[in-house]
């Protein structure tokens, strides 16, 4: 068995009904409360164990957050909001660097979580992690690459964070991409840049993180954990002019259905959160290249002079008169999360401005 197997294993042993420890593995340790053969770790690990050591794999240390596993320090969070949801368990967001996903971190972070920024852009990812640790005074982020339409590199991401900590406990498919344009004129090229991050990047990264949650559930059949995507309200309803991007979004709903009733064995649910538009985000309010600006300046909305303008036509669509931020999305998340008696469902979170039938 390869430590690979022991770590979510052992976060798995040691699970308190909420979440298990925090395992940092190591090749060499000083000293190991237990020393075994990987064959007999389940018999001898008991709950409270700080440190094992198995036979040709290496040592693996255990706490109750990051800096209580790898250095014996601990300041366990100070959790505000839900508190308990995902307190001190192991988050992982895709494409959090920016946008929506950096609001889900920071949301998450403050209910307690131990995040991994996983993006393409990993020098923003590490940016953000540094901030936030410093911001808490404790270890609650890790910035780490992933480029989620590359198998190898999701596996890759999905073996550090195991090595790291142990497990995921939940594990947000967030990374997305948009390109607009008529059916008539779209290139397959766009067509499929935009699927193969939406619809196929969903599909490798749940491919190499529901092995590790099987395996975090398999010592005592109780240990619950989330696969949630953030699709969007165009995973809803269609959209004029986007099909690429609707389609992948309808797409990752059937998805996460079968998903659902397949990992449904392990404990693991599956959901997707389906958003209304993120006005203030980069997408929408980027200076130079967002969407306000490129319709004020291809005059997409008549009679608009300024970006202002442009944003009040689009806030005045939704019913609750804004746009959509990271925290109303964490809200669902949290729910889904919390909520031990659904799977396989959108959530839409749009101010009204989509409904479900
Ligand atoms: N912005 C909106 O109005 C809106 C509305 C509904 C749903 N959404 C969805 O929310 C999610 C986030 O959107 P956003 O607007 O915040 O995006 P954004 O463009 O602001 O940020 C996306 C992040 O994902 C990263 N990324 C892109 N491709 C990647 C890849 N292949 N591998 C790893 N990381 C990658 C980028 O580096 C970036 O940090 C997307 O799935 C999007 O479809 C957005």
């Amino acid at each position: 068995m390869k430590a690979l197997k022991i770590s979510p294993l052992l976060r798995g042993l040691s699970f308190d009904g909420e979440k298990g420890d925090i395992v940092v593995y190591k090749s060499l340790i000083d000293y190991a409360e237990l020393t075994c053969t990987a064959d007999e770790l389940v018999e001898k690990f008991e709950k409270g164990m700080r440190s094992v050591m198995v036979e040709g794999v290496g040592g693996f240390l255990l706490g109750e957050d990051y800096d209580d596993a790898a250095n014996g320090t601990t300041d366990v969070a100070k959790v505000s909001g839900r508190a308990g949801v995902v307190n001190n368990k192991v988050c992982v967001v895709t494409g959090g660097a920016q946008g929506f996903g950096e609001g889900i971190v920071r949301e998450l972070i403050k209910n307690g979580a131990l995040v991994f920024i996983a993006d393409m852009n990993v020098g923003g990812a590490k940016k953000l992690a540094i901030e936030l640790n410093k911001q808490e005074g404790r270890t609650v982020a890790f910035g780490i690459s992933v480029n989620v339409t590359d198998e190898k590199s999701v596996k890759k991401m999905v073996d550090e964070i195991v090595k790291t900590v142990g497990g995921i406990d939940l594990f947000i498919s967030n990374a997305g991409v948009l390109k607009a344009g008529s059916v008539k004129e779209m290139s397959l090229k766009d067509f499929e840049f935009v699927t193969d991050v939406n619809y196929i990047g969903f599909f490798l990264c749940t491919k190499y993180v529901a092995p590790v949650m099987e395996t975090m559930n398999q010592p005592q059949g109780n240990y619950y954990t989330d696969i949630v995507s953030i699709s969007s309200k165009s995973a809803l309803e269609g959209s004029n002019k986007n099909a690429a991007y609707a389609g992948s979004k309808f797409g990752s709903v059937g998805l996460v259905q079968s998903f659902a009733k397949e990992l449904v064995v392990d404990n693991t649910k599956v959901n997707t959160v389906c958003p209304g538009n993120f006005f203030d985000g980069p997408l929408w309010s980027d200076p130079e290249r967002g969407l306000f600006v490129q319709y004020l300046n291809t005059g997409k909305v008549p009679g608009a002079e300024t970006v202002e303008d442009v944003k009040r036509h689009y806030e005045a669509q939704v019913p609750m008169n804004r746009g959509c931020d990271g925290e109303d999305v964490t809200k669902a998340i949290l729910y889904s999360v919390e909520q031990k008696y659904e799977t396989g469902q959108a959530i839409p979170v749009t101010g009204g401005q989509v409904m479900l039938n």
